[in-house]
């Protein structure tokens, strides 16, 4: 191993501005259509639809290994409630991009209808929704030709570890050759750039982060480190112990050249870097990391989300959401559904407020909420 100057993080904290818009809706536009507004001036273009809170892995920092109580199958939405939400957000409110998630999004035995229909939207733009789906993998080699035929345009998929013991200690299922023949699938079917999510835990991966680094390069995969936030079992998660962008940063430059990549992160959450194997410099590629915690971007962010059960969430922290299922179950008109929609982003906080005293976590646990 090379020894190397420590890199500085060239990760930029962005919150929005200070001063709050009036707490009063604006109207929507004559033809109904409006954007998804808050009152910090930030617009919601991208739509996470969790499609089920199940999932057939445990991973420790998401769920006991009993699993979760699974929400009863008559509070979540139906394919055609499911269809008629995500019709709504991209006639109505400017949705542009999908991101279906869960849970494990695959355990949705509907999910190739769900897409299809997403993908023959059309956005305020005039262009096809984009779509894309956030999964373990598990199952995903067998499906992925379908998926993509269906119009899913990309996917990412979660993998920590390399080392099949840990993968297993991990996800509390000996499973790692499905998640490296999801990759492998999914490149071969051209759901394209085909991104994998590590979330990196103290005492537990760390060691696992330059094989990761090596095998995406090789695989022509985009690889993003991600910090673990507090979403999981509350024993997992301490600010003082997290692994940080930073120390990550540092354990890739003993092995890695890296410079920031040129292109603006816009909202998207990963910091991006062009990197090269100091040991063999025919391998070349990008890496991101995602520095929720130490530097949120939460000035950024575009997203809006709808939980299985049919309830808007503003932010993935939020302490409070607004349902929509009940009200749709009630004859609610589409205008009405996107008017509640609308009221439930325009009062999303500035912040996550994770390093603020006080902070809660969401009483919904992340395979509810969806990443
Ligand atoms: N912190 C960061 N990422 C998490 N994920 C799940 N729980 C956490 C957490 N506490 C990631 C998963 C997956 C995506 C859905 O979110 O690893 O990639
Ligand atoms: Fe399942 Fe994802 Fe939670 Fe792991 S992190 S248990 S794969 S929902």
């Amino acid at each position: 191993m090379t020894s190397r100057e420590k890199i500085l993080l060239p990760l930029r904290t962005s919150a929005p501005s200070a001063e709050p818009l009036p707490a009063d809706l604006p109207a929507p536009a004559a033809d109904g259509t409006r954007a998804l507004a808050d009152r910090f001036g930030r617009v919601a273009r991208d739509l996470r639809v969790s499609l089920t809170d199940r999932c057939n892995l445990r991973c420790t920092y998401c769920m006991p290994a009993e699993g979760l109580d699974w929400m009863p199958t008559e509070q979540t939405l139906n394919d055609d409630e499911m269809i008629r939400m995500i019709t709504v957000a991209v006639e109505k409110l400017g949705i542009r991009q999908i991101r279906f998630t869960g849970g494990e999004p695959l355990l949705r035995k509907s999910l190739e209808k769900i897409i299809a229909a997403t993908k023959e939207l059309t956005t305020d733009e005039g262009k096809p929704v984009g779509t894309a789906m956030t999964t373990n993998g598990m199952g995903l080699a067998r499906r992925a030709q379908k998926l993509a035929d269906a119009g899913l345009d990309r996917v990412n998929i979660s993998l920590d570890t390399l080392d099949p013991e840990l993968y297993a200690r991990l996800t509390r299922r000996d499973r790692l050759k499905d998640a490296v023949a999801a990759i492998d699938a999914a490149i071969e079917a051209g759901l394209t750039p085909v991104k994998v999510n590590a979330v990196v835990m103290p005492g537990v991966n760390e060691g696992s982060i330059t094989e990761l680094a090596r095998f995406a390069l090789q695989k022509g995969a985009q690889l993003r480190f991600i910090e673990q936030m507090p979403l999981g079992p509350p024993e997992q998660w301490e600010r003082a112990q997290m692994v940080t962008a930073q120390d990550i940063l540092d354990e890739l430059a003993t092995e890695f050249e890296m410079t920031p990549a040129e292109e603006p992160r816009g909202s998207a959450p990963a910091a991006l870097w062009d990197v090269t194997d100091l040991t063999d410099d025919s391998v070349t590629g990008q890496l991101g990391v995602i520095a929720s915690v130490s530097h949120p971007f939460c000035g950024d962010c575009d997203r809006s989300r709808l939980t299985t059960d049919g309830a808007i969430r503003n932010c993935l922290f939020s302490n409070s959401e607004t349902s929509l299922r009940d009200l749709m179950r009630a004859g609610a008109s589409d205008d009405e559904l996107a008017e509640k929609w609308a009221g439930a982003m325009w009062v999303k906080k500035p912040g996550h407020g994770i390093d603020d005293v006080g902070f809660l976590q969401p009483d919904r646990p992340m395979s509810a909420i969806g990443g």
